[in-house]
């Protein structure tokens, strides 16, 4: 069902409450989501987004009961990733000769996506298009998060339309922020911030810069995800200014896999040195093979430094311990200081696996590692205490 954004502007997207996964297993979403998409009455009328492929004709079947579609003159994409344009097809069936504004990269996504020739119109940043009494421009985002990304912004009603920028995997039937567990959002645009656009921070720094001096009066932030921003919309845009600049609380993450519980206990350990000398830092500790691992990157990408610890296995480190050392070096984290831990029996490759890998993501290593051999007693651990305390110290 359509929802009342403005006079003029409604949201006629899809909220879906049982996703669980996002980009295949890349990415959980243990809040749900929704694909926004918004439709503008003005003198002209124009379609902004569409919604994921599996719920094409429901989107089609309630935008019809909204609108007469031949009624609408313009449709416009900001990003053609399949969860905004996989009701294209389906909304062309039944108007397939209305314009897609579209940037030339997006063009080229939705003609690789759908392989039809429809009537695209390619914008850069500073076009326009006249709706009557209110305008769009288009601003090319190009790489948030993909090529083809772009924002549109509506004078007439201050609205900014950023698709996925400062959106939140976040299900609900509230449209706005301000009718909503501020803590959750935030908690979801953070972590939508941390496992997809941090890699993207210096973009995102410019990007945002770059909007901030054209001056335009923003009343409402309309992402492609989740609430919308309308109390207090820079709110979302100062936290990722702040995201971007290598964010860091005074957070210690220990992320570790544990196969009988050596590794664990030299985790437990080095937590209780860091807190010996440092009792105000926040000491984490995550056995990554249990954890959400996108939970735990979120934890990693606010912390100052994260201790990695795993038992050596077959000459090298855990699958999971493995994995989340791969999904690091994708975050092109920065200044985050970083050692690693493991236990072993025999051969002991753990720690230097972990410190080339920790090295080649970008943070820096901050000492050789420790390792232990077999399962560690009383003077061990204290060996594992007096590593948290050096590490506290060394931050
Ligand atoms: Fe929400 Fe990049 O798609």
């Amino acid at each position: 069902m359509a929802k009342q954004i403005t006079s003029r502007v409604s949201w006629v997207g899809k909220i879906d409450w049982e996703l669980t996964k996002f980009h295949g297993d890349e990415l959980s979403t243990h809040r749900g989501s929704s694909y926004n998409s918004y439709l503008i009455r003005d003198k002209k009328v124009a379609l902004i987004d569409t919604v994921w492929q599996p719920y094409d004709r429901e989107f089609v079947t309630r935008l019809a009961q909204e609108i007469n579609l031949s009624d609408i003159d313009y449709i416009i994409m900001n990003h053609n990733e399949i969860d905004h344009s996989g009701a294209l097809p389906e909304l062309m069936r039944h108007i397939p000769d209305t314009p897609i504004y579209c940037t030339k990269k997006g063009e080229a996504i939705i003609r690789g996506h759908y392989h039809q020739d429809w009537n695209f119109v390619n914008v850069k940043t500073g076009d326009t298009l006249d709706l009557g009494d209110t305008k769009l421009t288009f601003i090319e985002a190009n790489m948030l998060h993909w090529p083809d990304t772009m924002f549109t912004y509506m004078s007439g009603e201050n609205i900014l339309f950023s698709n996925d920028g400062f959106g939140q995997h976040y299900a609900t039937e509230s449209l706005f922020n301000d009718a909503v567990c501020m803590a959750e959002v935030m908690q979801e645009a953070e972590k939508y911030y941390a496992n997809i656009l941090n890699t993207y921070s210096m973009l995102v720094t410019k990007k945002i810069q770059q909007i901030l001096s054209m001056n335009l009066p923003i009343d409402m932030i309309c992402p492609s995800h989740g609430v919308i921003w309308k109390d207090n919309p820079t709110q979302i845009v100062e936290k990722y200014l702040q995201w971007a600049d290598a964010y860091q609380e005074d957070q210690v993450t220990i992320a570790y896999d544990t196969m009988w519980q050596s590794t664990r206990q030299m985790a437990q350990a080095i937590a209780d040195g860091i807190r010996q000398v440092s009792p105000t830092t926040t000491v984490k500790l995550f056995n990554v093979a249990i954890e959400d691992k996108n939970d735990v990157l979120t934890q990693i990408f606010q912390s100052r430094a994260v201790l990695i610890g795993s038992p050596t296995i077959n000459n090298g480190i855990s699958f999971a311990v493995a994995g989340l050392l791969e999904m690091m070096h994708g975050m092109k984290l920065k200044k985050k200081k970083a050692a690693a831990f493991g236990s072993y029996g025999w051969s002991g490759e753990c720690v230097k696996e972990i410190n080339e890998r920790l090295a080649a993501a970008g943070l820096e290593v901050i000492n050789d590692g420790l390792k232990m051999l077999w399962v560690p007693d009383e003077p061990a651990l204290a060996q594992c205490v007096e590593y948290g305390r050096e590490i506290a110290r060394q931050l």
